[in-house]
């Protein structure tokens, strides 16, 4: 029987290659403990960590309020379905509601990014009567048949395939391709407002109130895919209503990856108007607004407000802003808050990751060969900071 901290990695990934799917391409380390910004590995090495498992670590990995609440919550009531009351659900409804715009009044608890969006574009289809959901080149939205149908990044669809009908594209940016698309058979538009994998795309804030309008005009929804800019990852509590989306609150904004900490929940957040037409049975699932679940939602929420999360990200942000504008062969710093893609002059984004990687820094790459991408905690500190730009000066020097 192999434990926690004794076992050394050769074991641990000979044993995951023998048991489980190769579906992922893997760094060659395994995590066994955590804090803050930092991972430590089952050989005792310390890895920065700004890639947060994929932007889901938001408030820093087991951050003690998180943990306690988990521990708390275990002790008390793992798991009840939708079928009851909860007096922790309801907190957590009431707690992200209020983070919300204050058009949006009504939260849906689920598991994961994909099944927000498959969710989200049911309620869109509810609502409208409609079928056809435009989204953009470049996106990224899941990988369940709906949303994977909806994502125009690389070869998603194809691996998607047969795909649900009534998906078009349009250009990321571009109002007129929108509008182009968007006849009496569309049911909504549906993007991250930052596109993520595409090599953190970011659109002018015309761009979004130009798509508040267009779809107020023709009955259409829009859709905020946040399931990475949500949850205080732009620095603000959500990208929707920002002034970078010109103040601009969609129909429905979907949730996931930072919403619990690293406990599995996602969310759609609406309005009343969408909620009006949502009945009994019209959207289910098990699991979702879980006790465990719920209680991970009131503690990430609660460490992001009290910890000054939101301002710590805003601050940091400036910081790599600045510290990096010195180091060579960067030519931008694309995104917002603590979702940024360092943008090299040339393709070697892969190259740079594995570099930092030896010098134990964990970063992301996108599908854009010059753009590595940080989605750290939101705890992160101008020392850590320090340390990652140190290491991209030897790098890239
Ligand atoms: C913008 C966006 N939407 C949806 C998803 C899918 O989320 P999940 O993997 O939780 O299903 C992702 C995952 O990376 C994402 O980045």
């Amino acid at each position: 029987m192999m434990t926690g901290t004794t076992t050394k990695f050769e074991e641990i990934a000979a044993r995951e290659e023998q048991f489980q799917l190769a579906t992922y391409k893997k760094f060659p380390f395994a995590p066994v403990r955590g804090r803050g910004s930092w991972v430590e590995t089952s050989e005792g090495e310390r890895y920065l960590d700004l890639y947060g498992g994929h932007a889901v670590c938001a408030t820093g990995h087991c951050h003690p309020r998180v943990v306690e609440a988990l521990k708390s919550q275990a002790e008390r009531l793992l798991f009840y379905s939708n079928v009851v009351y909860s007096d922790v659900r309801a907190v957590a409804a009431e707690k992200l509601v209020a983070c919300a715009p204050e058009e949006i009044t009504k939260a849906f608890f689920c598991n994961s990014g994909t099944e927000a969006n498959e969710n989200a574009m049911r309620m869109a289809r509810m609502k409208t009567g409609c079928e056809r959901i435009i989204t953009f080149t470049g996106s990224f939205h899941g990988r369940t048949a709906d949303a994977i149908s909806a994502t125009f990044l690389g070869k998603y669809r194809e691996i998607g395939k047969p795909n649900v009908p009534g998906h078009v594209c349009a250009e990321f940016g571009d109002i007129e391709s929108v509008a182009a698309l968007a006849d009496e058979t569309a049911a909504a538009v549906m993007l991250e407002p930052i596109q993520s994998m595409a090599g953190v795309r970011v659109a002018a804030p015309e761009f979004y109130r130009s798509l508040r309008r267009l779809c107020d005009e023709r009955g259409m929804l829009l859709i905020f895919d946040e399931v990475q800019t949500g949850v205080g990852r732009t620095g603000e509590w959500f990208f929707a209503g920002s002034d970078a989306a010109d103040g601009v609150v969609p129909d429905v904004i979907t949730l996931a990856k930072a919403l619990g900490s690293g406990v599995p929940v996602g969310a759609c957040l609406t309005t009343e108007g969408v909620a009006s037409v949502i009945k009994e049975n019209d959207l289910g699932t098990t699991f979702g607004g879980g006790m465990l679940a719920m209680a991970a939602v009131v503690a990430t929420l609660e460490a992001i407000e009290e910890d000054g999360m939101l301002a710590n990200t805003r601050a940091v942000e400036v910081y790599l802003r600045e510290s990096l504008a010195s180091v060579p062969g960067i030519v931008a710093l694309r995104g917002r808050g603590l979702l940024l893609g360092v943008e090299f002059e040339e393709p070697v984004a892969a190259k740079v990751q594995k570099a930092l990687l030896e010098r134990r820094i964990i970063t992301g790459t996108s599908s854009d060969a010059r753009v590595l991408r940080l989605l750290p905690p939101l705890c992160l500190t101008r020392e850590e900071v320090k340390s990652f730009v140190e290491a991209l000066k030897e790098i890239c020097g």
